[in-house]
């Protein structure tokens, strides 16, 4: 994992008022539940008392009630009281506090700080500029057995559409690789297919090829945008749950029509459309070994491969200026 970062985690509507919920993210087991304020609260998802699930427990207005002994926590973690001491006691119990994560909310996405606290700052990641209240868009889920930066890769891998996609989006035959282009600029990776029918021409080197208006967005640490066109987008977070899993939220934007009901029944098709898609590329990318990528491995990459060798690059930048 790449530290000190946002990360995308779980869609809003998940965690429901008065619910807990024990999810694991991150390689963290983690109890998320909302407050009477409605404000999220993520803790560890074990007692420090003697190591029961917190999210087996219940809500009790703004803290949450361990399900063996009864401590009460609030959304920060700290300790709020301990039934078996009793109301009247005043010995203090902060030793019982349990660990907290930051989680923020933007767009109806849950992300969690995976760092240092005090160096949490900046925006959330999102395409803000990309899609705003104007699109209506659908929401599909997908558990991955794969690392999230195997799955992070398929969406950046423009070699692969005419094989795992010759039948959707990948027909036509198109499998002689251009390129592609890369971009890399304020934390987003950009790149086009610029594939060819192969008709025995030289594939053209990534100099020579442009960003079309159809282009794929990649943004730090697990944000993916499809730029179909200014009216249709395809965007997607990727969920690290552990090293060997990952939960895809797959959304369809639209706003093709002036009729926001029109958008949504067009959004709710496209839904389908995703899942036809995704589960193509599921097929193959579970098999992946190893089920972490690396910038120093023994595949043999392509000219093809070109945003997947630059995603690795400005993953192993990250990783590092982390430990500097
Ligand atoms: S284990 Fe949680 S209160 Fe005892
Ligand atoms: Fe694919």
């Amino acid at each position: 994992m790449i530290k000190n970062q946002w990360y995308a985690i779980l869609p809003s509507k998940a965690v429901k008022k008065n619910k807990m919920l024990g999810v694991k993210r991150l390689n963290l087991d983690l109890a998320l539940f909302r407050n009477t304020k409605n404000e999220l609260g993520c803790v560890v998802d074990q007692c420090t008392h003697r190591g029961a699930e917190l999210s087996k427990g219940k809500i009790k207005g703004d803290c949450i009630r361990c399900p063996f002994h009864g401590l009460q926590f609030d959304k920060n973690g700290k300790c709020m009281f301990i039934p078996a001491n009793g109301k009247a006691s005043t010995v203090d119990i902060s030793r019982y506090n349990v660990k907290h994560y930051l989680v923020k909310e933007s767009n109806g996405i849950i992300y969690l700080w995976y760092g240092d606290e005090e160096n949490a700052t900046g925006e959330l990641p999102f395409f803000y500029d990309h899609v705003d209240d104007s699109y209506v868009y659908s929401e599909i889920e997908d558990h991955w057995n794969s690392h999230y930066s195997r799955s992070i890769e398929n969406q950046l891998d423009v070699v692969h559409v005419p094989i795992v996609h010759y039948n959707t989006i990948g027909r036509g035959n198109k499998t002689l690789i251009n390129g592609p282009k890369v971009e890399f600029e304020n934390n987003v990776l950009t790149t086009s297919a610029n594939n060819e029918v192969d008709e025995g021409q030289t594939p053209k080197p990534a100099a020579e090829c442009i960003i079309k208006e159809t282009y794929l967005s990649f943004m730090f640490p697990n944000m993916w945008m499809n730029h179909i066109s200014h009216k249709v987008k395809v965007i997607i977070y990727f969920a690290p749950v552990d090293e060997e899993n990952t939960v895809l939220y797959i959304r369809f934007y639209c706003k093709i029509t002036n009729s926001r009901i029109i958008n949504r029944i067009i959004a709710f098709f496209g839904k389908f459309a995703n899942r036809i898609i995704e589960r193509q590329d599921k097929r193959v990318v579970i098999t992946q070994k190893p089920k972490a990528s690396a910038l120093k491995s023994g595949e043999k990459l392509l000219s093809g491969d070109g945003p997947i060798i630059k995603y690795r690059r400005v993953s192993d930048e990250l990783k590092n200026s982390d430990k500097s």
